[in-house]
């Protein structure tokens, strides 16, 4: 992924995205866990920058266009809201050159929760909501405007091709992988009936969705798989890639470089869980970068990916039946190789873009970001 593209689509997630309660940990609708990120995403047709679903105040937001892009407040041209509610246009009157879109009927969403008023007008009618303006079919010559009703009536994701891919960035008709396997919408959905259709639209027509509160996935990933994974960060300031992987009932972490409540906040963010559900842990390396937080993880067992001996004592991870996660050498650095749902993942500190790995994966989690082949 990344903002290196070989065609005139580019997109990146800036934010991974989480909710505030969910179903499938067993959380209650009516309690707030946590606070809610959605996933913001930038998507490059040709000159022009569109900010889709800022989330993050935009100083916060700034920060990750300027890692992951190069691009500062001042470079974005359009802003858009895959609907009206707040967590995906936080400070969206902030970007001076933008211009602010949602769809036709999210504007006449707004226009009659402003007539009708009452509790729900309260919550969302707020920040710069009537200074959006009602978005074209084609948003840009390559990026088209798609009705996803389901989560809001007037719900609209984006929809491209990216490297012979059809993306979907679909707003919250379509949660977060959890909720995309089971065909089930939030809980404050206009329309569950509508949700499973656009679901039905987008496992049609799209091959990578990026869902409303969560990490990009593939429509057609089998729901059942031996094994399932999550990244833990988006490889920020100088960041590795952290991928949590589960198999059965043991979570493993490959390449454990989040400390702190960094870790503690990710793990939940992925799956709900705690660091002490960790039951594995693989480092790439054994140098204090690469193993942070060995206490707090104080179920797990440590594994070197590497066959030299660790100076910290751990084990050389060896793959198995049970735990069918390979190690492959490039010139002394590990790359730990596992297959999810038919594809091939790559865990390693190296250059996402590096020659010698790519060959054989289609996702690479790297040292330097996220790259989808
Ligand atoms: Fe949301």
């Amino acid at each position: 992924m990344g903002c290196k593209m070989n065609n005139s689509i580019k997109w990146i997630q800036l934010t991974l995205g989480h909710l505030s309660r969910n179903k499938f940990w067993g959380e209650d609708p009516d309690t707030q866990y946590h606070s809610v990120v959605a996933s913001s995403t930038l998507v490059k047709d040709g000159d022009i920058n569109i900010l889709v679903d800022p989330t993050l105040p935009v100083e916060d937001m700034e920060k990750r266009l300027k890692l992951y892009c190069g691009l500062d407040r001042n470079d974005i041209d359009i802003v858009f809201a895959t609907h009206f509610h707040t967590d995906h246009r936080i400070d969206a009157e902030k970007y001076p050159n933008a211009k602010l879109y949602m769809s036709e009927e999210s504007v006449k969403e707004v226009e009659e929760l402003r007539v009708s008023g009452g509790p729900m007008a309260e919550i969302f009618l707020n920040g710069a909501v009537f200074d959006f303006e009602a978005a074209p079919r084609h948003m840009t010559a390559n990026v088209e405007v798609v009705p996803l009703p389901g989560h809001t009536l007037g719900l609209s994701g984006l929809y491209f091709t990216s490297d012979g891919k059809k993306i979907l960035l679909s707003g919250d008709t379509i949660m977060n992988p959890e909720y995309y396997a089971a065909r089930e919408g939030y809980f404050i959905d206009a329309s569950q009936e509508k949700t499973r259709a656009s679901m039905d639209w987008a496992l049609a027509n799209a091959d990578i969705i990026v869902p409303g509160h969560g990490d990009f996935f593939y429509t057609n990933d089998p729901a059942e798989k031996k094994i399932l994974w999550r990244k833990l960060n988006l490889c920020a300031d100088g960041e590795e890639t952290s991928v949590l992987v589960k198999i059965g009932k043991e979570n493993i972490i490959i390449n454990p470089v989040l400390h702190g409540h960094i870790l503690r906040e990710a793990i939940y963010d992925a799956w709900g869980l705690d660091p002490s559900d960790i039951t594995r842990v693989i480092c790439l390396k054994d140098d204090p970068k690469h193993t942070m937080d060995l206490k707090l993880m104080s179920n797990a067992k440590y594994y070197i990916a590497t066959s030299t001996e660790s100076s910290m004592g751990f084990e050389s991870w060896i793959s198995s039946d049970e735990f069918p996660i390979d190690i492959m050498d490039i010139s002394g650095d590990p790359v730990c190789v596992f297959e999810s749902g038919g594809r091939k993942i790559a865990v390693t500190s190296l250059d996402k873009d590096d020659k010698r790995i790519s060959l054989d994966a289609d996702i690479v989690a790297a040292g330097n970001g996220v790259k989808i082949l």
